[in-house]
Formats: structure tokens, C-alpha cells, sequence
């Protein structure tokens, strides 16, 4: 198979409608909802330390190889790693990592779904105003009488998903741009005022600084260490094509290091804040930051709760929180949507519709899981513990790892140099021996580290 001169599938608009949508992919409920109850659970700052080394010395580069790979195959992943490798003269092996991305998306975006879904009822919550006033009981109750009625959950699971596939249907390309563009901007400054309005709570604020900056290593585990770099693929939407996939619609002319950099600039920074605005408030009302995944669904609203305004700007801030995640479900079943249309014709419509039900149906066992099934164990964990950590931990840093390989070892140097355009030779090393040595070393070490073969 060789590959198009052009993208089958057409292109973006400009590089800002790029790095628009892989900045809606990267940003969603990965920073809000996730990075502060798994920072809270694994101990805070050497967490993110090593986090933010994972997101540096990993994510980082690769990104970049993500991306060059999908603008150089120009096709949905599957098929571009089919024709990379013949053109690089390997095995057709390497299209399984395609599909171990899609299958991973495809798992993700089933509870991921679930969680967006908790997101719009609690729209409804806080302009209602069942939040004003409420203490950390009361909204701990407020999210288990959500969380324990698999009737209402799995409604607003079902509508989510319903959403993701409207747009899907559609393509990604209209309408995701103008939309990404307005949530972002509005996203962060929301942040930044509820950041402002825990900086009041004085020196729950410093506490809460120290909690997550402060690294204390005896607190480390192996396995906070894998978290930390499992978090790292996600929540820039590494290791299963979605990326790649968004590539694959972009110019020759854009410089994809510039993008990435700023992408995962911009992706840490809204994972910070969010931290910074919810630990001051599990502080100053004695809550457990180990709380888990109700973290953000139990301190939010004490804050809209008691802030002048509140039940309008709360509204207003779970509504921006479900349009974040909707942009990055979307990148979720891309992958899978774009094979389905590129290699079994049929329409946008029907890829979408099938693959989105068939990620609705897996998305009840994440329904059941805190609820009815919530006894329902395996390896210790929930099913969404399980699904999580099966893409999370495991399937994205083994798609990155084999991402980096391929583009360090089975590209050839004329390949990726040309595609990463790089104007200044050193960094073009510096990134090739990060994709060569570093960072799949890295990803090897943690692997082998959690199953107790080294260290
Ligand atoms: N990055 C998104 C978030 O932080 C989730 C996401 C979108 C994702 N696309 C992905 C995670 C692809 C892994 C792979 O919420």
C-alpha cells in the first residue's frame, strides 16, 4: 500500500485549526476531573514532579513523532503505519499498533463518557441552586445520589454519547474549530478565578501549594510512578492515534515542534490550575485529598456554594467542562471512525453510529461500577478501574513506546528530518535521541520497575 499524495480525508483550514483541535483533544476531563484525584491519591508533589518529567522527556517527543507519522501516512493510523512500513521496507506487523490505538480509544472513550455524563447533570445541579450553602457532607451526597442511581447515570452517559456522535457524524473539521476556540479561552479564565477565589482560603492556599510542589519522595510508589506516566500519555491524548489521526489532516508547512510544544504547554498548565483550584478547598473544609475519582464532583460545589454568583458561574463552569470533554471524546473514535470510512466505504454517518453505540454498550460496565456492581471485582479493581487501567497504564505507554521506535528506528533519518522540518540542527538531535534512547528507555524502566524486575 503506498501512501496519497494528499490526505484522503482532506485537510485542516490552517495550523491554527490543528492546534486547536489537538489542544480541545488534549484538554478535557484528563486535567480537571483526573490529574487532581490521582495527584491527590498518590501523595502530591513528587507525583507531579514526576508527571511533569513524563510530560517533558516522554509526552513531548511523542507527540512529535505522532504527529509526523500521521502527516506522512496521510490516512487514519492503521493505514498509515501499512504504508510507512512498506515504504521503510518492515514488517506489516507494525499495523497492530493501529489497531491496539483504536481498540484503546474505543475502551476510553466508554467510561470517559460516563464521567462527561456526571458533568452535565451537575450543569443542571448548580444552576438550580441545590449547591448554595452546602457543606462537604452535603456535597458529598449530592454526588452518591448521582453516582448510586445507575438510571440517571446511564441517562446522561446515553446523551453524551449521543452528542459525541452528532459530531463525529459530521466530521471533526466543521464545527470543532469554532467551538474550540471560544471553550478554551473561557476554560482558563474560569480557572483562574476559581484559583483566585481558593487563594482567599490563606493558608489552606500555601497548604495546598505545598501538597502539590513539594516533592516528598518517601511517598513514591512504583505504582504512583506508572500512574504518573500512564497520566502523562492521556491527558495529552498520546499513544492511540488520535493525535496521529489529527495529523494526518495537516499542511506540509506547519512546524510540528512549535505545536507540540505549546499544546503541552498549554495542556500542563490548565492540570496546575485545576489543581490549584480544588486542593485549597479539600483543605479548608477537612476533606481527604485521597478522596478519588469524586474529587472534583465534591469540592467544586462548596465553592460555587458559597461564592457570590455562584450558581450562575457554576452552571457556566460545568457547562464549559462537558464542552472540553466532548472535544477530546471526539478525537477518541476518530481513529476508528476514519478506518471504518476509509477502508469499508461506508458513510461517516453509520461509522459513527456503530462505534459510538459499541462504546455506549462497554460504557455500562463503567454505569454498573458505582453502583450495583460496585462489588463486582476483578484484580481488585471495579470494571472502571480496570478499563482505566488497562488504556491508561498499560495500552498508551506500550502505543508510545512503539510509536517512538518506529519513528527512531524503523524511519528512516531522510523520513522523519524531512517531515519535522526542523530549522536548527541541534534540536532535530536532541529529539531523535530522546525517541532513540530516552524515552523508551524511560517507559521500559517504569514498566519493568511496577513489575519488580529492577529497582
Ligand atoms: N486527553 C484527554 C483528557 O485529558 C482525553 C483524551 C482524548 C485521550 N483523546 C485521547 C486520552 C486519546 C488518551 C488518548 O481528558
Amino acid at each position: 500500500m503506498s501512501r496519497p499524495a494528499r490526505s484522503i480525508h482532506g485537510e485542516w483550514s490552517s495550523r491554527w485549526a490543528f492546534i486547536l483541535a489537538a489542544t480541545g483533544s488534549a484538554v478535557g476531563l484528563g486535567n480537571i476531573w483526573k490529574f487532581p484525584y490521582i495527584a491527590g491519591e498518590n501523595g502530591g508533589g513528587a507525583f507531579v514532579l514526576v508527571y511533569l518529567g513524563c510530560i517533558a522527556l516522554i509526552g513531548l517527543p511523542v507527540m512529535m513523532a505522532e504527529v509526523l507519522i500521521g502527516r506522512r501516512g496521510r490516512q487514519n493510523p492503521v493505514n498509515t503505519l501499512k504504508s510507512l512500513s512498506t515504504e521503510e521496507k518492515a514488517p506489516a506487523s507494525w499495523t497492530l499498533l493501529g489497531w491496539m490505538g483504536l481498540l484503546a480509544g474505543f475502551i476510553i472513550l466508554s467510561y470517559y463518557s460516563v464521567i462527561a455524563g456526571q458533568a452535565m447533570a451537575y450543569v443542571f445541579r448548580a444552576f438550580s441552586g441545590v449547591f448554595t450553602g452546602v457543606t462537604a457532607d452535603g456535597a458529598n451526597s449530592i454526588h452518591q445520589s448521582l453516582t448510586g442511581d445507575p438510571e440517571r447515570l446511564l441517562a446522561w452517559h446515553t446523551l453524551f454519547m449521543v452528542f459525541t456522535m452528532t459530531v463525529v457524524a459530521r466530521g471533526v473539521k466543521s464545527g470543532l474549530e469554532k467551538l474550540v476556540s471560544f471553550i478554551m479561552p473561557a476554560l482558563f479564565i474560569m480557572l483562574i478565578i476559581l484559583v483566585g477565589y481558593a487563594a482567599n482560603t490563606g493558608e489552606y492556599f500555601s497548604q495546598a501549594a505545598s501538597f502539590l510542589f513539594t516533592p516528598d519522595f518517601s511517598k513514591l510508589t512504583e505504582e504512583a510512578v506508572l500512574v504518573a506516566m500512564g497520566h502523562a500519555f492521556f491527558t495529552l491524548s498520546l499513544g492511540m492515534g488520535a493525535i496521529m489521526v489529527y495529523g494526518s489532516y495537516l499542511k506540509k508547512e506547519t512546524s510540528i515542534t512549535t505545536m507540540s510544544i505549546s499544546i503541552s504547554i498549554a495542556d500542563t498548565i490548565v492540570a496546575l490550575l485545576a489543581g490549584m483550584a480544588i486542593f485549597p478547598l479539600v483543605f479548608a473544609n477537612g476533606m481527604s485529598p485521597d478522596a478519588g475519582f469524586s474529587l472534583l464532583f465534591v469540592t467544586l460545589p462548596i465553592a460555587f456554594g458559597h461564592m457570590a454568583g455562584g450558581q450562575l458561574f457554576g452552571g457556566l463552569f460545568f457547562i464549559l467542562l462537558v464542552f472540553a470533554a466532548w472535544s477530546s471524546a471526539i478525537s477518541l473514535i476518530e481513529p476508528a471512525v476514519a478506518w471504518l470510512v476509509e477502508n469499508k466505504q461506508i458513510s461517516r454517518r453509520r461509522a459513527s453510529v456503530t462505534i459510538g453505540f459499541a462504546a455506549w454498550l462497554l460504557g455500562l460496565f463503567t454505569v454498573f461500577s458505582f453502583n450495583i456492581g460496585e462489588n463486582w471485582l476483578l484484580f481488585g479493581m471495579t470494571m472502571f478501574g480496570l478499563l482505566d487501567y488497562l488504556t491508561t497504564n498499560i495500552m498508551l505507554p506500550l502505543g508510545g513506546l512503539l510509536t517512538i521506535i518506529f519513528a527512531g528506528w524503523v524511519m528512516a533519518k531522510e523520513s522523519t528530518k524531512d517531515e519535522l522540518a526542523i530549522r536548527l540542527p541541534i534540536f532535530y538531535h536532541t529529539w531523535r535521541i530522546l525517541v532513540r534512547y530516552i524515552s523508551p528507555i524511560a517507559i521500559i524502566i517504569v514498566f519493568l520497575n511496577k513489575i519488580g524486575l529492577v529497582g
